[in-house]
């Protein structure tokens, strides 16, 4: 073995030992005569000292940060007062016999520690730098532990780890693909899977029961911080079981592995259905580590006169103690308001005696002022703000707001576990009419709600209920999950209704409406992001600083250049052709097939 020990596991039950450490040079301080050196390696750092009159093998001035070392020496206590607290191993150093230089290194162009200064581009470009940080190593650690939980976690519960194809035709999970052109069927694509939804439901009809995979994804969706072209799943199906017994073993199984990871008791998981999330906390993935709730004064206005509220749902919220906000940061409130999509937002100060104090306060009644005022449980001192307009507008605009003023942030406050349930099935009806779907289309509707979706049109099928949950995580959406559709009837008429011809449902799922003749299993599954979890854990607030290498906000690789144009021999061997994007004038990054 080139090496004894890891430089960051020295002790002082080593004092007196030789010992060989191999890393790289964190710092080091040339005092003229003597030299020091911290030297880093995977498991932490250790101080190494090189005396003045130590014969080492190597000229310790000429050594600079980032060396690649090995040092062979022998552990000593560090003299009083030198002692570093907090370092693991500042209690002790090594006086170095010999050092080997095994590989110089240029000045690192980026700082190597926790700090997050460093430019981002810069940062990604010298990604493999940045991994020696302390930061990445012990979120890499974490995600590595976080993955072996898991596979423990479902391993003992009967799931068995199958991996699906990565060249696959299209997965509707509602983003873009990333499609690879066919050199043996030219001008014909693979996709890349978004999820191995498709497949994983196909396993159930093979009889696996219980699959589950860690799975890579990809998805041509505009990256943010909770989003990467690219990520990971826990993605999991079970036969033969319902929405309980799949949020039953989830839940087990996310619980194990936060606790494996963290060493914390497992977060109970709370429940609330779509509705009162939306109507409590204005989202789909309340933040439950702080209140601020909001309030429906939609019935104290039921008889206004003011023009705003007339005919609309009126929603609240309650600001204990923010009375005093100044004017430009409430204009500020009201610009937010009207970029989350409302037409205004109304404030009002809640003044001694409990009357309003507000520029629309004119406009209100005695009896309106005194209902909002017990509606919202509202004090002297408070802010109000209010918006009005249809529910899920108001809903969503406050929601915002509320997350704005009040999110602690991520790694403080708890974990507030959380499935949301009973999600309607559509998210939305198209300018034509058509509902748009919460979830791929192979979740399964309601069963009290199949005559609603039978025979309802436009708006009334956006109250159909559809039996999917998701699970939050102090307000990001872990993973989402549903029962599935197993025949081919009921898929067909849901293709119907999203407007997909049966031509085209044929021509793209044929495969799945076949499988399901042949004897599915009822099913039922769900998925979660392991980047989301992991960054939550890791108390980071985007997942890029879980991942060894990301894209950046563009989708660019800094360090590889990618995406790179392509050759023109691979474009003739592909039978594709590049046309000027006619937006930029660019070469487009993918021509039409010819
Ligand atoms: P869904 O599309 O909700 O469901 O994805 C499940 C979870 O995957 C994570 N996720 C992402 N993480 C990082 N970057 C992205 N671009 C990204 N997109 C999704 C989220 C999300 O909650 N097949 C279904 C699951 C099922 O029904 O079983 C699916 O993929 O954490």
């Amino acid at each position: 073995m080139m090496r004894t020990h890891y430089a960051g596991e020295i002790d002082p039950a080593q004092c007196g030992d030789t010992v060989v450490v191999c890393g790289w040079v964190a710092s080091r301080r040339d005092h003229g005569g003597v030299v020091f050196l911290d030297i880093r390696d995977v498991a932490g750092i250790v101080q190494v000292v090189i005396d003045p009159d130590a014969t080492t093998g190597a000229d310790p001035h000429g050594i600079r940060a980032e060396y690649v070392l090995r040092v062979e020496g022998v552990v000593r206590d560090r003299p009083d007062g030198t002692v570093n607290a907090e370092l693991p191993t500042g209690a002790v150093e090594i006086a170095a016999t010999a050092v080997e230089v095994l590989n110089a290194a240029d000045p690192a162009p980026i700082p190597i520690d926790d700090r997050t200064e460093a430019d981002e581009m810069l940062r990604l470009k010298y990604r493999y730098l940045d991994l020696r940080s302390g930061r990445l190593q012990s979120n890499l650690r974490l995600r590595a532990k976080l993955n072996t939980a898991l596979r423990d976690a479902l391993g003992s519960r009967g799931f068995l780890e199958v991996e699906t194809p990565m060249l696959i035709a299209s997965t509707p999970e509602g983003a873009r693909d990333f499609v690879v052109p066919s050199r043996l069927a030219p001008g014909r694509c693979y996709a890349l899977p978004q999820s191995p939804q498709l497949f994983k439901q196909l396993l159930m009809v093979g009889g696996i029961d219980r699959y589950y995979q860690i799975a890579r994804c990809l998805r041509d969706e505009d990256p943010r911080a909770d989003r990467q072209f690219e990520f990971t799943q826990l993605d999991a199906e079970m036969s033969f079981a319902d929405a309980e017994d799949v949020m039953s073993v989830i839940g087990e199984v996310v619980g194990a592995a936060i606790e494996a990871v963290t060493g914390d008791a497992a977060p109970m998981i709370e429940r609330l259905s779509w509705h009162e999330a939306m109507a409590r906390f204005g989202s789909d993935k309340p933040d439950l580590r702080f209140g601020l709730e909001l309030v429906d004064a939609t019935e104290v206005f039921a008889a206004t006169e003011f023009r705003a509220f007339q005919g609309a749902a009126v929603k609240a919220l309650r600001v204990p103690g923010q009375g005093d906000l100044g004017r430009s940061r409430l204009d500020g409130l009201i610009e937010r308001a009207k970029q989350l999509g409302a037409p205004g937002l109304v404030w009002m100060r809640v003044q001694q005696g409990g009357m309003l104090e507000a520029p629309v306060a004119k406009f209100l009644s005695e009896g309106e002022q005194v209902g909002l005022v017990d509606v919202t449980g509202a004090t002297p001192g408070d802010l109000l703000l209010l918006a009005a307009g249809p529910r899920r507008m108001a809903d969503h605009v406050l929601g915002a707001i509320r997350l704005d003023l009040g999110r602690p942030p991520v790694g403080e406050g708890g974990r507030r576990l959380a499935w949301i349930v009973d999600f309607p099935l559509f998210e939305s009806i198209d300018d034509d009419g058509r509902p748009i779907p919460a979830h791929h289309p192979f979740t399964m509707p309601h069963p009290d709600d199949l005559e609603l979706l039978e025979h309802g049109s436009g708006a009334e099928l956006l109250d159909v209920r559809s039996l999917a949950y998701d699970l939050v995580l102090n307000g990001w959406e872990l993973g989402s999950g549903s029962v599935r559709i197993h025949t081919a009837e009921v898929q067909a008429r849901i293709f119907s209704v999203l407007g997909i011809e049966p031509e085209v449902a044929r021509a793209r799922f044929g495969f799945l409406l076949d499988a399901f003749r042949y004897g599915a299993p009822p099913h039922a599954g769900f998925a979660f992001g392991v980047d989301r979890l992991v960054a939550l854990l890791a108390g980071e607030e985007n997942i890029r600083e879980v991942i060894a290498f990301p894209k950046t906000q563009s989708g660019a690789d800094p360090l590889t250049g990618a995406p790179t144009p392509i050759e023109p021999a691979q474009l003739r061997e592909l039978g594709l052709s590049i046309t000027k994007s006619k937006q930029s004038g660019q070469s487009g990054r993918s021509g039409p097939l010819p």
